[in-house]
């Protein structure tokens, strides 16, 4: 018989058992992700990550799907999702997900982490607060996903940077929606410890 005095409402000792969509070659809008995702456009966010045990941190992640398929095989990414409290997060287990106090506070973990990705963020100054707080840490690379239309508001905040902007529909998204990665210009950075 179990003793009652040991119940811990935290204690989850089964890993979280989540089922993830299977992808196809074409982008298909899936209601945990504002991002259409389809095989290609995984392929292409992956091939642009470090791969494990380097740290990926996705920024406002909500239901997790993207940062769940990116954790499972075949890529096994060492990927950490944030949200803001109460989260929306279904998809992703307890040890790839951090929660904030709020749409104004950070994580810390940034600073570990060598790329950051953020898919339809809904404020400029949470990516350039994330950038001024941690960027200069072991930061290397920032992929941005959202609409052609937004992107004109953040691509001010990687003046330094050598930015890539392309459409998602060259890499497997929805024609209205960009894909653009930030790299620390090694030049400038090396420069600018030198
Ligand atoms: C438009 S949703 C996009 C969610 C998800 N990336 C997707 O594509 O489905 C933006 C998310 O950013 C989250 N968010 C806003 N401020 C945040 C913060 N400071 N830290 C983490 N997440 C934040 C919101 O709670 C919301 O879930």
């Amino acid at each position: 018989m179990a003793a009652t005095d040991d119940f811990d409402p935290e204690y989850d000792p089964e890993p979280h058992r989540i089922l993830l969509p299977s992808l196809s070659d074409s982008p298909t809008v899936h209601s945990a992700c504002c991002l259409a995702l389809s095989t290609p456009l995984l392929a292409h966010l992956a091939s642009l990550f470090p791969p494990a045990p380097r740290l990926i941190l996705s920024i406002g992640s909500g239901y997790g799907l993207l940062e769940a398929l990116l954790l499972a095989p075949p890529y096994r990414f060492n990927i950490i999702g944030v949200e803001v409290q109460p989260s929306s997060n279904t998809h992703l287990p307890r040890t790839h997900h951090r929660v904030v106090a709020g749409s104004r506070f950070l994580e810390p973990l940034a600073a570990e982490a060598e790329a950051w990705m953020f898919v339809y963020p809904r404020r400029v100054g949470l990516v350039e607060e994330y950038l001024h707080e941690y960027g200069a840490r072991k930061l290397r690379v920032v992929v941005w996903v959202g609409p052609t239309a937004d992107w004109e508001d953040y691509k001010g905040v990687f003046g330094g940077w050598e930015v890539n902007v392309q459409g998602a529909d060259k890499v497997g998204g929805r024609a209205w929606e960009i894909v653009a990665v930030a790299r620390k210009d090694t030049m400038a950075s090396e420069q600018s410890v030198a």
